[in-house]
């Protein structure tokens, strides 16, 4: 057997009704199994399984896929990963090709920050670790959590770590070039060291704090590497990925200090940018957590600013995010180390609405003598209030803005709609978007996703679209239609979920093979529908080609070459007719 054989006999042995039902509660109805999708937020049982055809489909958030591509996103695995996980339960040897995985690029560097993890926790627990564990004692951080983050201490010696690492065989350009070494010496000397992780869990660099008071910059961090960019690192975002899937949202924080803190009063859904701003890039890998999101910054001047320009950056993306806002210069770590875990799990539940937050930030340092004054922030109050979609919020922030200003109610609701009417208003959604692409699909684009659906369940439908030479209206079509083409030829079969497995690298054509799997149409179709069909797609193929030589005919200055197009042109419609 080669490897695609191997790889369809293990999908073919692990029924996906089964295994999905152990990851989500599945209903049977009709002859499709429904479930929550654990892929956005909901609690409508919106994915549907088919056991006939071995795949799931998501009518809200459009995942879908077949058994391997829900456990890679499920369980946030490679797919070699997966495929062997379940190249074990149904019992099949793989491990020819099936090892996970990792880019050989990259596989000594790896090595060497597992290696350095290793060695800097063996310090911490070291004679010479002693005031490294008195200080983590200090902050009351216990062996469990050291534990669990790996923590560990950079001695003082010179070059401790880069012996032990050449004598290992790697080299000191090496060592310089990842970032372990600097100038062919250690880089850390008597810090408190943090490993960092790439999203899938690797220890792609280090953040060393200092543990006495010095001059020192307080953490220094590994240097910009191939693998580590400080901008757009998520610390604990691998442990974050299964945490988000119970609690159903994700905490933002500052600092390594607060996410350990809330993780060792059982918060793990959190993670936290490396003290800098949210980038795009954080903010795209967020997303792919949760919808829910919580910042939770700092308590000072510095932690409102960031809180109002990453919930900016979020309302751009569509999302209204929800936020704790900390007061009295404490930040998560403090706040919990003070009150509790009772009090911080409070202020989660009780975390407000971003407009709510910018609204009652605009009050601040205000003290609303002027009439002015008052009804500039008024305005403000209402440019906020536009953006909010949900008419019971709009109607109390308006009612205590009346209140508060002794104003008529019908006052401040008129501004507020004549303010609406000037504004094309972004609709900002806490959940997920609705699929709008139906409507806009022409009646070409429509038959052919009825002739591709058809193509991947009756084979006989890919034999006559390759006899009549049928030629789809879009690049993406075309695209597919030969994958489904020369899959059906390679295997001597088409089906549906080996096909997904097939298709996988190819995003674009994965995302259209899901719409088109969508209409979810009868198992039976009509030899007259089926020529129905063709004609619609032909009709297109017709206009095309006379579009194609006409605009030939006038770019052309040749009058014989114009002469020979015309000619074609008459044939075509000659042929149309008949
Ligand atoms: N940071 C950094 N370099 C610095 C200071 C801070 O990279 N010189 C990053 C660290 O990732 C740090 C985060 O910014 O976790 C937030 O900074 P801060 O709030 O000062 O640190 P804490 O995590 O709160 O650490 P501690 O409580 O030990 O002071
Ligand atoms: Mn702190």
């Amino acid at each position: 057997m080669n490897n695609q054989d191997i790889i369809n006999e293990v999908r073919r042995k692990s029924d996906i009704v089964e295994i999905i039902g152990e990851k989500i509660p599945l209903e049977k109805r009709g002859k499709n199994y429904f479930g929550v999708c654990p892929f956005h937020d909901d609690t409508n049982p919106s994915m549907s399984v088919s056991s006939e055809k071995q795949i799931y489909t998501c009518f809200s958030c459009h995942a879908t896929g077949n058994v391997f591509t829900f456990l890679m996103n499920y369980e946030h695995k490679e797919f070699n990963e997966v495929l062997h996980d379940l190249a074990k339960r149904v019992g099949i040897t793989v491990n020819s090709f099936a090892a996970p995985k990792i880019p050989t690029k990259y596989k000594d560097w790896y090595e060497i920050y597992d290696l350095a993890v290793k060695y800097y926790q063996n310090n911490l627990m070291s004679k010479d670790g002693e005031e490294a564990r008195i200080y983590l004692k200090n902050r009351s951080i216990d062996a469990n959590t050291i534990k669990e983050f790996s923590l560990g201490y950079a001695l003082s010696g010179r070059d401790s770590l880069t012996r032990l690492l050449t004598k290992k065989g790697y080299s000191l350009d090496l060592l310089n070039k990842v970032g372990i070494t600097s100038n062919d010496y250690d880089i850390y000397h008597l810090r408190l060291m943090f490993p960092l992780h790439d999203l899938s869990g690797k220890v792609i660099g280090f953040s060393g704090r200092i543990i006495t008071n010095s001059k020192q910059n307080k953490y220094l961090n590994t240097k910009e590497t191939e693998l580590f960019k400080k901008g757009s690192l998520l610390y604990h975002y691998h442990i974050a990925k299964e945490a988000v899937r119970v609690s159903k949202s994700v905490i933002i924080m500052e600092g390594f200090m607060d996410i350990i803190r809330a993780s060792s009063i059982n918060v793990k859904n959190t993670v936290a940018t490396m003290g800098t701003a949210l980038t795009v890039e954080h903010i795209k890998n967020i997303k792919r957590l949760s919808n829910n999101i919580i910042l939770c910054f700092d308590g000072d001047e510095a932690g409102v600013k960031a809180t109002l320009a990453a919930g900016e950056m979020f309302s751009k993306e569509n999302i209204e995010v929800k936020v704790i806002a900390l007061t009295n210069n404490d930040d998560p770590d403090t706040y919990i180390l003070k009150n509790g875990e009772e009090a911080f799990r409070n202020l989660i539940d009780n975390a407000i609405y971003f407009s709510d937050f910018k609204i009652k930030n605009l009050s601040r340092n205000r003290n609303f003598t002027s009439s002015e004054d008052k009804a500039n922030y008024i305005h403000e109050v209402l440019e906020e209030t536009i953006k909010i979609t949900d008419p019971i919020r709009i109607e109390i922030i308006l009612k205590d803005l009346a209140k508060k200003f002794e104003i008529g109610y019908n006052t401040l609701e008129k501004s507020f709609y004549e303010l609406q009417a000037t504004k094309i208003t972004p609709t900002i959604v806490v959940a997920d978007k609705k699929n709008t692409k139906e409507d806009k699909r022409n009646k070409y684009q429509k038959a052919s996703y009825i002739i591709i659906y058809y193509m991947l369940n009756k084979q006989n439908i890919i034999d006559l679209v390759e006899k009549e030479h049928l030629v789809f209206p879009t690049e993406d079509l075309r695209a597919l239609e030969s994958e489904i083409v020369y899959f059906y030829h390679k295997y001597g079969f088409i089906n549906v979920a080996d096909f997904y497995t097939y298709l996988t690298p190819k995003i674009s054509l994965v995302n259209l093979l899901a719409e088109i799997l969508q209409l979810d149409l009868k198992t039976d179709l009509k030899e007259d529908d089926v020529k129905a069909y063709f004609k619609v797609i032909k009709e297109y193929n017709f206009n095309a080609q006379i579009k194609y030589l006409e605009e030939k005919i006038s770019n052309s200055t040749d009058f014989n070459e114009q002469l020979k197009y015309a000619e074609e042109i008459r044939k075509l419609r000659i042929g149309e007719k008949k």
